[in-house]
Parts: structure tokens; C-alpha cells; sequence
């Protein structure tokens, strides 16, 4: 392929409205023109969750809002594109159906090309996006929604090795934050309080190490912190503030031992030069530190992208519409609305629906 290639991407599958201009130089570089996120917190704080009718209204609203300023931004019009790429699923079905009737809408009016992309296959051909790394690697998703390991092949070619079979670690992080008074969305303030706090006070287990592979679990942990947080109550009438920081800690450590100790595994099942890893919980620094020395170990490259890329966004998307369209792939009007969607349609389906919809 010898042109550039510029791509308009839509993200709507959660809680952020996203779109992004990204171009692909001749050269298989990328630039990302512009990236505009417009997250909802605000509009779900008040339920302790993403509630998906708000959602898919509050994507209806502004949407194409978010559209015009990433054209603005990255000063080109619709004619300047040479394709158009949506987040059709896995998701939450209202705020998918929002950005899929947008994306429609424009490539029936200006007759551009439209690709269909899966939300995992942006968070996982990312670290294309921002390093220009080479196939394969091995991709950890670790975000509020999802969690698994991903051997990367092709624009459309992953494998998975493993992944939750109930929480997501976010959710875990969030789910701890809440039951110890923290702010949403927890995993920020979970990790500040740990840094404060003894992680070996408390020995929280380490759900599925005894099992053979790669998949894990997070919902007994979540359960291991809530009885040991009543035992203190129960003991001391209340929880000190050293009290909180000693669980977090502990919480932690169980989480970045059990995700290190995976992905030893993982690494041993496919040998791969990189190991890339996207969302929110990418960001702990103590989870990163213990995923570093792990790579270091079996002789692989760490590759943790920006954090603004990590999470949900639209540059992702446009990038994965990119490598689809040029490998052939072009959806039109047959495009549908998937809530499930697993990239490796071959491995079994996986347990469990959190509170950011369904994981795939
Ligand atoms: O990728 P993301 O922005 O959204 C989706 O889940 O799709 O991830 C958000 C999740 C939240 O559950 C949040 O608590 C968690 O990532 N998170 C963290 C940290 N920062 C965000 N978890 C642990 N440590 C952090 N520093
Ligand atoms: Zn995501």
C-alpha cells in the first residue's frame, strides 16, 4: 500500500463519547490528527454505575458534536477522508446503535467506506497505533469491562489465551473503593491508599493460581476484603484510616501476584517479543512494576501505550478500521449492533456481565 489513508473512528460502546482522525502514511506510520473523548461520570455518578438508557441518550446528544470538533481539530472535512470507522460491539446495544446510525448517516451522504470495528480489536492493535510494533505480540486487556489475554496475529486474527471468568479487575478496584468509602471510579484512590498501607498484613487469595492457564478470577477477592473489613468493624467498632490503607494494600498485591503470575504463563503458552497491555488498570504503577519484571524474565519487550489511548477512545477505533480496510475488509449498510462479540469466536463463551456491559 503505497498512499495515505485517513479515517474518521466512533467510539460509543460505554460511557465516553469518542471520535478520532487518524492518518496511516505510505510509509505504515501513524498519526493520529485529532482525538476528542467526552466522558459521561458525571451524568452516571449518582447511580453507582453506567446506567445504559443514559448512556445511549447522552451519546445520541452529542455524538455528532464530537465528530465536528475532531474534524475542526484536525482541520479537515468529510471529503478529506478516506473512510469512515464504527465501534459496532461488544457494548452496551443503545450506545452501539448511536454511533452505528451516525456512521451510517455519514457514509450514505458522502458515499464513504465503512468499516465495522470490534471495540477489543482497538484496545488490542493499539500499541500498532502508537509504537508501530510488528505482529505478533501478546495483548493484556485490563479495563472496568474486560480482562484477557490475547495473542495477536493480524488485523483480525487474535487468540485467547484466557481471560476472567467473573470481574474484570477494574470493576474489582471499583468494587473495593465503594465497600471502603472511596471515590468512583476506585482504582486511583484504591492504589493511593495502598501506597500508604502494609500489604502484608492481610493475605488475600490468589483466585485460580491453582488451576492450570491463564484465566483468572476477582469476585472471591472482592469478597475476601469485605469479610476482613467487617472483621475489624466487628473487633474495633469502626475502620481506621491505616485500617483502609492496609486493605488496599493487600487487595492490590493480590491483584498485580495473580496478573503477574498469568502472564508468566501466558508468555510461556506464546513466546511473543512484546506484551502490550490497555485499559484503565494499565495505569497502576505497582501492576505495571510487576508486569515489567515479568517480561524482563522470559526475554519480552513491555509496551504500556499512553493512558489517554489505553482507555476508550476514537483514534483507536479509526486505527483498527484502517488495518481492516486495507487487508479488504468493507461493511456498509449490512453493519448490525453486536452487545456480544468475542474476537476469538472459537474459544468458549465466558461467564458474567459487569456493570460496563457484557464481556466478550
Ligand atoms: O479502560 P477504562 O477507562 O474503561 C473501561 O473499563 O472500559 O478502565 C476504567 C477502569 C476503572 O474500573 C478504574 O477503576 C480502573 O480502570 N483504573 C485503575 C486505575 N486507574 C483506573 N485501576 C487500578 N489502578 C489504577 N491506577
Ligand atoms: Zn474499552
Amino acid at each position: 500500500m503505497t498512499e495515505t489513508t485517513i479515517f474518521l473512528g466512533i467510539e460509543s460502546s460505554c460511557d465516553d463519547t469518542a471520535a478520532a482522525i487518524v492518518r496511516r502514511h505510505a510509509t505504515g506510520e501513524a498519526e493520529i490528527l485529532s482525538s476528542v473523548v467526552e466522558g459521561q461520570a458525571t451524568l452516571h455518578a449518582p447511580f453507582g454505575g453506567v446506567v445504559p438508557e443514559i448512556a445511549a441518550r447522552a451519546h445520541a446528544e452529542r455524538l455528532d458534536y464530537a465528530v465536528e470538533a475532531a474534524l475542526r481539530e484536525a482541520g479537515l472535512g468529510l471529503r478529506d477522508l478516506d473512510g469512515i470507522a464504527v465501534t459496532a460491539g461488544p457494548g452496551l446495544i443503545g450506545g452501539l446503535l448511536s454511533g452505528l446510525m451516525l456512521a451510517k448517516g455519514l457514509a450514505a451522504a458522502t458515499g464513504l467506506p465503512l468499516v465495522a470495528v470490534n471495540h477489543l480489536a482497538g484496545h488490542a492493535l493499539t500499541p500498532r497505533l502508537t509504537d508501530g510494533i510488528a505482529y505478533p505480540y501478546l495483548m493484556l486487556l485490563v479495563s472496568g469491562g474486560h480482562c484477557q489475554f490475547l495473542a495477536v496475529e493480524g488485523p483480525e486474527d487474535f487468540r485467547r489465551l484466557g481471560s476472567t471468568i467473573d470481574d474484570a479487575p477494574g470493576e474489582a478496584f471499583d468494587k473495593i473503593a465503594k465497600l471502603l468509602g472511596l471515590p468512583q471510579p476506585g482504582g486511583p484512590h484504591v492504589e493511593r491508599e495502598a501506597a500508604l498501607g502494609d500489604a502484608k498484613r492481610f493475605r488475600f487469595p490468589r483466585p485460580l493460581l491453582d488451576r492450570p492457564g491463564c484465566d483468572l478470577s476477582f469476585s472471591g477477592l472482592k469478597t475476601a476484603v469485605l469479610r476482613a473489613r467487617d472483621a475489624i468493624i466487628a473487633e474495633k467498632g469502626g475502620l481506621m484510616l491505616q485500617d483502609r490503607r492496609d486493605l488496599c494494600a493487600g487487595f492490590q498485591e493480590a491483584v498485580a501476584s495473580v496478573l503477574a503470575e498469568k502472564t508468566r504463563r501466558a508468555l510461556e503458552l506464546f513466546p511473543a517479543p512484546v506484551l502490550a497491555v490497555a485499559g484503565g488498570v494499565a495505569a497502576n504503577q505497582a501492576i505495571r512494576a510487576r508486569l515489567e519484571t515479568v517480561c524482563d524474565a522470559a526475554g519480552a519487550r513491555f509496551l504500556a501505550p499512553p493512558l489517554r489511548l489505553c482507555t476508550d477512545n476514537g483514534a483507536m477505533i479509526a486505527w483498527a478500521g484502517i488495518e481492516r480496510f486495507l487487508s479488504g475488509a468493507e461493511d456498509r449498510s449490512a453493519l448490525i449492533a453486536r452487545s456480544r462479540w468475542p474476537l476469538d469466536e472459537s474459544a468458549a463463551p465466558m461467564l458474567g456481565s459487569g456493570k460496563r456491559g457484557a464481556k466478550a
